[in-house]
């Protein structure tokens, strides 16, 4: 009897229940038995797992977050913590892992079945979106979907308050959401960590505006982009297992906000969207992809092919090799990124 372990690792996101439930159902198809790994790799390490069943994955499609729990746990950033993971593998007879996460957590996968033989299948999740080798990873049109709807929002109040107003978005190294959410909810200005920005650039852009009598203006900044001439608060705490620091802390917005009303004279606000952009239900093309990723993930298994992420290619599910999908990060297209500077 095949026996197959699922977890959720790192920021959670809408569609990972569907991608839970599509590995699952095809896993309970094939007569595989499946364990949920609660929390991430801290599940491993700490040989907390549930039996899940067609009852225990009903019902879930369309709720956010994760029935599994998630932790943002290395189980390499201590060498004991990976003896426990092994060790919880050989005393649950684990055939195969599919591990559902952005590059942190199939980092580990990698890591596993590179230097320790685990048998891994992974599949890309985070909103960042910003896996290399799949177009698309769960989470991320969600996420763009409520950046666009409170971009919406934001116009009429910027509108009739006569405001400028820099909306902050997640985006550690990539600025994905910040150019999608912004070209769909048309945004007049978009900073991303890919393309540091100088603060006089922008505010120059706003007066043209203004002097086009356009007496409003949205401005979204990714939270990890660089402002070349303006200084942004950088202790930012302690890193996390992976090395991460809470950009939350650099309060960007505020800053930006701050400098443009000082140099410009236009009354200007910040909002922070957060976490409310992992929150909700997924899309219907979360749901799609979740659940298309997630089939493939155990179908590997079944093929007896590991050391594979499921990824999105033009409209096909493919297998892509993680130590590739690991080798480096999925940054924004430049072509995307000049598409937005048409609009602004
Ligand atoms: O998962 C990536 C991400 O969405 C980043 O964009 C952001 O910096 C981070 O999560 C914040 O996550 P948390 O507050 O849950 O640690």
């Amino acid at each position: 009897m095949t026996r197959i372990g699922v977890l959720t690792g790192g920021g959670d996101v809408p569609g990972l229940n569907a991608a839970i439930r599509a590995v699952t159902r095809r896993s309970l198809e094939y007569g595989f038995d499946v364990y949920g790994i609660r929390n991430g790799w801290a599940g491993l390490v700490d040989s907390d797992v549930e039996p899940l069943s067609m009852k225990s994955v009903s019902g879930i499609l369309h709720i956010g977050g994760t029935m599994l729990g998630s932790s943002r746990t290395n189980p390499f950033k201590h060498a004991r913590d990976l003896e426990k993971s092994l060790r919880t593998i050989k005393e649950l007879n684990l055939d195969a892992i599919v591990a559902i996460g952005g590059e942190d957590t199939l980092g580990v996968a990698e890591r596993l079945y590179r230097e320790h033989g685990v048998p891994v299948s992974g599949v890309p999740k985070t909103m960042d979106n910003d896996v290399w080798g799949t177009d698309y990873c769960i989470g991320f049109d969600t996420a763009t979907t409520t950046v666009c709807e409170a971009l919406d929002k934001l116009h009429t109040t910027a509108s009739a308050h006569h405001r400028a107003l820099v909306v902050e978005v997640m985006g550690r190294h990539a600025g994905w959401v910040a150019v999608v959410g912004g070209l769909a909810g048309g945004a007049d200005f978009v900073v991303i960590p890919e393309a540091p920005c100088s603060i006089n650039k922008m505010c120059e852009h706003l007066r043209r505006r203004y002097a086009m009598g356009k007496h409003f203006s949205i401005i979204v900044v990714a939270e990890g982009a660089q402002i070349t001439d303006m200084p942004v608060n950088e202790d930012l705490g302690e890193a996390d297992a992976f090395g991460h620091v809470r950009l939350d802390r650099r309060g960007l917005s505020e800053t930006v906000a701050r400098e443009v009303e000082r140099q410009t004279g236009f009354e200007t606000r910040s909002v922070v969207l957060g976490h409310l952009q992992r929150g909700g239900s997924p899309t219907v093309f979360d749901r799609l992809l979740a659940t298309r990723l997630g089939v493939r993930a155990a179908d590997r298994v079944k093929e007896d092919m590991f050391g594979y992420m499921s990824a999105l290619q033009g409209n096909q599910i493919i297998d892509v090799p993680l130590s590739e999908a690991m080798s480096r990060m999925k940054t924004v297209d430049p072509t995307l990124y000049q598409l937005a500077e048409i609009f602004y």
